[in-house]
């Protein structure tokens, strides 16, 4: 239990600056993921450390600029395969560690990317 918001309990901007940066690191290095993403993960990383900014219950930042997320639209041009929505969640799990979001947010923030991460994929997996 905590009061306040999630994005208080984590500390805030500058968890989500670790967060986000360590996540694009990983995803810029993972082969499922380089070909759905731009080379440069400035912008991406701009627009997502706005989305989860809001997502954990921080300043509604990603609205503020862009309107409603209606993030599974925004994602149609890409092909999310379950094998890419696995890629996406190992490389969120390894940032949350260098982030050093403990328990019981690294558990919440999982479960809810992990749901929201589900609800993305848009692409049955390709045969082989
Ligand atoms: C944008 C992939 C899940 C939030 C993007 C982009 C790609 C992508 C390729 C476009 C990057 C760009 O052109 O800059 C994926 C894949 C996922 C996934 C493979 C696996 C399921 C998620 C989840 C969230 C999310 C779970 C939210 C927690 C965003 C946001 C943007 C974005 C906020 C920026 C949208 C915009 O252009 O305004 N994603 N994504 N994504 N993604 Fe995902």
């Amino acid at each position: 239990e905590y009061s306040g918001t999630m994005y208080e309990a984590i500390g805030g901007r500058d968890t989500v600056e670790v967060l986000v940066d360590a996540f694009y690191q990983h995803v810029g290095k993972h082969p499922a993921l380089i070909p759905i993403f731009p080379s440069d993960l400035t912008e991406t990383a701009r627009k997502q450390k706005q989305f989860l900014t809001q997502f954990f219950g921080g300043p509604a930042l990603y609205t503020e600029e862009h309107g409603h997320p209606m993030l599974r639209a925004r994602h149609l041009p890409f092909e999310i395969t379950p094998t890419r929505k696995d890629a996406w969640l190992s490389c969120m799990e390894k940032a949350l560690d260098e982030a050093a979001i403990d328990e019981p947010y690294r558990s919440a923030i999982l479960e809810r990317l992990t749901m929201t991460a589900q609800h993305m994929m848009n692409t049955p997996e390709k045969e082989k």
